[in-house]
């Protein structure tokens, strides 16, 4: 162990992970005036954001009328009244103005004929607090718009001199004797090299977990690895297990297809060619929701009705759209369709089954980003020197159910929230406690046991395993006893943790360390997910039990926290939802029957 030796970097704020979150808090904290590093494990333009495709909601009312008051309203419904609404109020409000600040950076969205950002209809998005017609508030670079917006903010950062850690792993959070977060260590993984990087501030941006799963529409460097430090530095995650399914992966292949392409007009049809959809959302219909369309869409296939030879799946319809519009507002997916499916969308509809894509849950956070855990009867204690941004936390604006484009804007309405309080709360280059090996003796005792593991299992078997466990048994639908089966499986894999087997034991570009690394951060999610699932007995949002087929807010309405020992021993608590607003331009929105 005591080969290994870490190289120090001091840094007023440290960001992990270069997406849109970690990116714009970086450029936030370095306008302040903070020496910044932002430290990523890809290239900044190739974090999971490039693949964000349909857009980012704010109420800029450029199509017809809007106003961020029904946003809110929107959002909070969509939430399943999870969500905190003094942090949704916060989102609604400053969504115009973080859009516009995209925009005068250079972000290159798509037009209308007078030159206003093109806006399109969204899932769940509507008018005059749920009573209006859907709106268009979905502001898009056609269906490129996350690829559009990394490419801008990283333009931005490096204009004002955020200093990056390029394809560098974040391993552990430092935390000191008093719970103080000092920082973050980092596996440099083309020299192989160890850094140790202290901070007043550490923003997690990491992203969430969906390769958690078996089929997903995330990239592979999806394994939530901000989220499994927090659990190692004994810190509570929220809400895990509210899995949101997008409503159209492509068939088989798991790719997105923008739900742009129902804002633009598309719709699903069953086997017997009926766009069911009318029936289980009579007024907004395709554009229900991704939790209710993603339940409509397994009814369909469970009762018969799916199409294709197995009967399996669901038909994406685009070939009655204008060709023009296809190829102005949807070119990537007409694409993506080809190369995926085959499926010339001009002529055909594509193949399309509900796909993990988001975790609502993760990092609890409050709408400054500053980190939250529960401390005695204060559930809403801060931790000093830890925020987290982006999916990676839980701010809880999503609540039970993300509305699509709702994540776009969170990364950039809460990343400038977090720059913003950096730049309130620090003092540029104050002096930072000496930083001690104790601290991070513990890190490399990880590292290093898992650079060294010899047993008999391979990490791909048992990531398999484990991502199979998860589709399986913490589905759309879910009961009590397909859940504790889930547990139970979860439960074996991680029970097999000390027989897994790392071959090469290199430190330089060593992938299968790295994605044996990136497993034992999966686990330890994939635990508190199963078991915050089995332990939710009512439906709310995209946590849907047959078993418990009603939300109970008498009981449940109450965020859950889950923490996980090295043994993926989960422990469970409850955090209040935040039943008040931010200000009082708006009143708490009162809970009632989510029907579209
Ligand atoms: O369908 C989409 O374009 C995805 C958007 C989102 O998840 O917000």
């Amino acid at each position: 162990m005591s080969d290994y030796k870490f190289i120090d970097h001091t840094y007023d704020v440290v960001v992990v992970g270069a997406g849109g979150s970690g990116l714009r808090a970086a450029l936030g904290a370095a306008q302040a005036g903070l020496k910044t590093a932002c430290i990523s494990k890809v290239f900044p333009t190739r974090s999971h954001t490039v693949a964000a495709q349909g857009g980012i909601a704010a109420s800029l009312a450029n199509m017809g009328p809007d106003d961020w008051r029904w946003h809110m309203y929107d959002t909070v419904k969509g939430s399943d009244w999870l969500g905190d609404q003094d942090s949704i109020e916060y989102l609604c409000r400053e969504a115009p103005q973080a859009v516009y600040e995209l925009e005068h950076w250079g972000m290159p969205f798509s037009r209308t004929e007078e030159g206003k950002i093109y806006q399109r209809p969204f899932g769940g998005h509507t008018t005059e607090f749920g009573e209006g017609p859907p709106v268009q508030r979905t502001c898009a670079a056609a269906d490129r718009t996350g690829h559009a917006m990394l490419h801008t903010l990283y333009g931005q950062c490096v204009k004002n001199d955020t200093e990056f850690f390029i394809e560098y792993f974040a391993m552990d959070l430092i935390m000191d004797e008093d719970g103080v977060c000092r920082g973050v260590t980092a596996w440099k993984l083309d020299d192989g090299t160890l850094h140790r990087f202290r901070a007043q501030k550490t923003i997690l941006a990491t992203g969430g977990y969906g390769r958690a799963f078996f089929s997903c529409t995330s990239a592979h460097t999806c394994t939530g690895d901000g989220n499994a430090m927090v659990l190692r530095a004994g810190l509570p995650l929220q809400d895990m297990e509210f899995i949101q399914f997008h409503p159209t992966g492509i068939y088989g292949a798991g790719c997105l297809i923008t739900e742009g392409a129902r804002g633009e007009g598309g719709y699903l049809t069953n086997s017997e060619g009926e766009r069911f959809m009318e029936r289980y959302a009579p007024s907004v219909k395709d554009l229900a929701p991704r939790d209710m369309v993603s339940r409509a869409m397994t009814i369909e296939i469970r009762e018969g009705r799916g199409v294709g030879p197995q009967k399996d799946h669901i038909f994406l319809h685009l070939e009655h759209l204008p060709q023009e519009t296809l190829a102005a507002r949807l070119p990537g997916i007409s694409e993506t369709a080809k190369v995926f499916s085959g499926v010339d969308v001009t002529r055909e509809p594509i193949p399309v089954l509900p796909t993990v894509h988001y975790n609502m849950g993760g990092i609890p956070t409050n709408y400054h980003g500053e980190v939250l855990t529960k401390k005695g009867d204060d559930p809403d204690a801060v931790v000093p020197g830890l925020m987290a941004v982006g999916e990676a936390a839980c701010v809880s604006v999503h609540g039970a159910n993300r509305l699509g484009s709702n994540s776009l804007i969170d990364l950039v309405v809460f990343g400038r929230a977090a720059g913003l309080r950096c730049g309130a709360t620090l003092e540029a280059g104050a002096t930072q406690p000496t930083m001690t090996d104790n601290l991070t003796d513990s890190h490399i005792a990880r590292f290093d046991r898992i650079r060294n593991a010899n047993g008999s299992q391979s990490v791909a078997d048992l990531r398999l395993e484990m991502q199979k466990a998860m589709q399986e048994n913490c589905a759309v639908f879910r009961t009590g006893d397909v859940l504790d089966e889930g547990v139970q499986k979860i439960d074996t894999v991680h029970g097999k943790l000390p027989d897994m087997n790392v071959e090469d034991r290199s430190l330089i570009w060593n992938t299968d360390l790295m994605e044996a690394l990136e497993f034992d951060n999966l686990i330890s999610q994939a635990a508190v997910t199963v078991n915050s699932a089995a332990n939710r007995k009512e439906s709310r949002g995209a946590h849907a039990r047959e078993d418990f087929a009603e939300r109970d807010d008498e009981n449940w309405m109450m965020h859950t926290l889950a923490w996980a020992d090295d043994a993926g021993k989960v422990t469970i608590d409850y955090r209040p939802v935040h039943n008040f607003t931010m200000s009082n331009e708006m009143e708490y929105i009162k809970p009632k029957k989510r029907v579209y």
